[in-house]
This record gives C-alpha cells, sequence and structure tokens, in this order.
C-alpha cells in the first residue's frame, strides 16, 4: 500500500453500474469512518476531457494505439495529482476505472497486453481491483440510446473476455453485477471490508 492509505478500483463493461457503485462505496466507507474519496478515468483534467471528446463521443473510433497512449498520458496525471496525494494522506482513493480499463478496452482492440502494461509502467498497483460483472448483451440493453464508440455488442463481448482473463489469473475480483443495485453494493462494501480487516 502506498503511504498510509488504500487504493481500490472498480472496473466493468460500460453501464455495469460501476459508477453508482464506486460512489456508493465510498458512501458507505465514510459512513463506518473511512477517509474515502471518489475519483474517475478518464480524469475531469484536460487530457480526460480531451479523451472524451475526441475519443469517445465522436462518430468512429480512433486508432488503438492513440487511445492506449491517451489513457496512460491520462493516468499519469491521474496517479500523480489525485491517487498518490489521496494515499499519502491517508485516503481510501476508489477509482472508477484505472488500468485494467485500457487492457481490457484496448486489448480487446488487438494491442499487446504486454505493451499495454509497459506504457502504463507509471500506474501504481491497486490493493484490490473489483470487476463488476454483467453481460454484454444486458449492458447493451441498458446502454440506449448510445452514447460512445465502445458502446457495441461485438466491443463489449471482446472486452468482457480480456476482463475474464484477469479474473482468472486472480488479479480482479469478479463480483456478480446483475443482481439489484442495492445487493451489488452490499457484497462489493462486505469484500472491501473484510480485505481491510486483513491488510
Ligand atoms: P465510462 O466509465 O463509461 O465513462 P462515463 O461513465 O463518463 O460514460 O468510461 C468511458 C469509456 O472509456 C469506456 O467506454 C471505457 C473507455 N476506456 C478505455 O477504453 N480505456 C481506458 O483506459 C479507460 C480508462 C476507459
Amino acid at each position: 500500500m502506498e503511504g498510509k492509505g488504500c487504493f481500490i478500483c472498480i472496473e466493468g463493461l460500460d453501464g455495469c453500474g460501476k459508477t453508482t457503485q464506486a460512489k456508493l462505496l465510498v458512501n458507505r466507507l465514510r459512513k463506518k469512518g473511512f477517509n474515502a474519496v471518489y475519483t474517475a478515468e478518464p480524469s475531469e483534467g484536460e487530457i480526460g476531457n480531451f479523451i472524451k471528446k475526441y475519443c469517445l463521443n465522436c462518430e468512429k473510433r480512433v486508432s488503438s494505439v492513440v487511445e492506449a497512449l491517451l489513457f496512460a498520458a491520462d493516468r499519469f496525471e491521474h496517479v500523480t495529482k489525485e491517487v498518490i496525494p489521496g494515499l499519502n494522506g491517508g485516503k481510501l482513493v476508489v477509482s472508477d476505472r484505472y488500468v485494467y480499463s485500457s487492457l481490457a478496452y484496448q486489448g480487446a482492440a488487438g494491442l499487446d497486453l504486454e505493451w499495454i502494461k509497459k506504457i502504463n509502467k507509471h500506474a501504481i498497483r491497486p490493493d484490490l481491483a473489483i470487476f463488476i460483472d454483467v453481460e454484454p448483451e444486458t449492458v447493451i440493453r441498458r446502454l440506449k440510446p448510445k452514447k460512445s464508440v465502445m458502446e457495441n455488442l461485438e466491443t463489449q463481448r471482446k472486452v468482457r473476455e480480456v476482463y475474464m482473463k484477469f479474473v482468472r489469473e486472480g488479479e480482479l475480483v469478479k463480483i456478480d453485477g446483475n443482481k439489484p443495485k442495492n445487493e451489488v453494493a452490499d457484497e462489493i462494501f462486505a469484500f472491501t471490508l473484510r480485505f481491510l480487516k486483513k491488510h
């Protein structure tokens, strides 16, 4: 763990409920007395906002190499300006998406996972990485009308396959995201508390 804090990231397909769950987790941890903060990628910084406009909310997907490099640059700023200072201040930092999103989305687009890891060397290892698992068909139903270039069945299926590889390798903890919102939140909270007790 970096500094005195703890770094948790929440991952999943578009429309799996990550943002809701990351915010619920922060609220519940705060009620328990933890100094928890919510943060997200792409970030609210200049590179993050550029990504949203240039790579996500546009007509055609840009090259996956460009995506990977931009997300890695945004991540560097996110990690150095928000995550590490938070951890050094003893905070519990909950990130809505992190490096596994690059591995899953840009990996699913055909990029070598080892290269993605290399350009993300600056991305410190999270203490806990949670994957909210929802079927690609379900998220596509939830995501109407479509918002970004990633929101199609074929992409979501490929992305899930890469996430599942990291679940099998023990890097991501899988939580069933098909249940009602509060049940998913209970499960994530209970798992996080057990994790915090152990560490
Ligand atoms: P998302 O969490 O869906 O943002 P919002 O809730 O604001 O719509 O993330 C935006 C998209 O960016 C999502 O489709 C996944 C994609 N993405 C990548 O392809 N690579 C990355 O490294 C990250 C962080 C996100």
